[in-house]
């Protein structure tokens, strides 16, 4: 029995930055079976209809990340895409280039600015160059050790990670989650010499720009969580440094504030973070709010039970047992 389709509506992002003055969005129809992956949907595409559509693709098994791109909106891998469900929820299948990497043509992006990032954060192995292994360090690392990263492996560099980030959109110099998960790896890994001065590196220009928007890890084909390990990466900066950067002390202030009374106190924190100076600099945004809503200003009362908001920071500040 011939397997049942569906007719599938694709508008595909057209560009040639040599010969067009803007993108254009091109339609094409096709029927097909719904769980065929939008990459055999596009070369199908190319193959019966334009073969000037100009697309990226290797491995078709999820395996080499050169065919991530938006797919309704989505960072995804093309190939591991079904059209069924794309259609079923959105009515038609909207693709279009990366974000954040500029357009080559049509869905292919220059990744040089993912591969710069990467690049910059050093991903290799650190050894002391006086005594690469010294005695009593072990050549090899425990299973403790090797869980602490055992997503990182994972990632295959698709990129899906940076086209899906906003701070990457707003600020280019932004690591970007593959980088900084990346760096996690190393930083964690007991053979590394440079774990400090790694840390030091990352924290001004890049660790705290991160939003915890968690569109990395919703984007991320392989489960490597992305924002998990910039979080981690953050916890490890302040154990390491203390609030030193607006950033960490923004998240060690409200970590004081909320302990202190179980409410943020909005006056106090912008102090705790950007310092009396950066509390001036706000008095015109300070004076605006409080017109509106005066008590916004003023230090909230203790919450009820805010012991048991005691035994919880107890409880984390409790370091887990050695293997748990
Ligand atoms: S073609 Fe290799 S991951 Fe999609």
């Amino acid at each position: 029995m011939p397997e049942a389709t569906i007719p599938a509506e694709f508008e595909v992002y057209r560009f040639d930055p040599a010969k067009d003055r803007a993108p254009r969005y091109q339609r094409y129809s096709l029927d097909l079976a719904p769980h065929t992956p939008v990459l055999s949907a596009l070369l199908r595409i190319r193959a019966e209809q334009d073969p000037t559509l100009t697309l990226r693709y290797s491995c078709r098994s999820a395996i080499c990340g050169s065919c991530a791109m938006q797919v309704n909106s989505k960072s995804r891998l093309a190939c591991e895409t079904q059209i069924g469900p794309e259609m079923e929820r959105h009515g038609t299948i909207v693709v279009e280039p990366m974000r954040n990497q500029p357009v080559l043509r049509d869905l292919v992006v220059d990744q040089a600015p993912f591969w710069q990032q990467y690049e910059g954060i050093e991903p290799h192995l650190i050894l002391d160059p006086q005594h690469p292994m010294p005695e009593g360090r072990a050549t090899s690392m425990t299973p403790a050790q090797v869980e602490r990263f055992k997503e990182t492996p994972r990632c295959i560099a698709c990129a899906a990670c940076y086209s899906a980030c906003p701070a990457v959109s707003a600020d280019p110099g932004f690591p970007g989650p593959m980088a900084l998960a990346k760096l996690y790896r190393f930083v964690v890994d007991p053979r590394d010499t440079a774990a400090r001065a790694r840390l030091v590196r990352i924290q001004p220009n890049g660790l705290w720009l991160c939003l915890r928007c968690h569109l990395c890890t919703e984007a991320c084909p392989k489960d490597v969580r992305p924002s998990e390990r910039i979080r981690d990466l953050k916890e490890l900066a302040i154990a390491e440094q203390g609030g030193t950067e607006n950033g960490s002390r923004h998240a060690v202030g409200f970590k004081e504030n909320i302990r202190d009374r179980g409410l943020l106190s909005e006056m106090k924190i912008v102090r705790q973070t950007s310092g009396v100076l950066g509390l001036a600099s706000q008095a015109g945004q300070g004076i605006r709010i409080w017109r509106k809503k005066p008590e916004i200003l003023k230090r909230p009362p203790p919450i009820e039970g805010l012991d048991e908001l005691e035994k919880i920071y107890e409880a984390l500040d409790t370091p887990p047992k050695e293997g748990s």
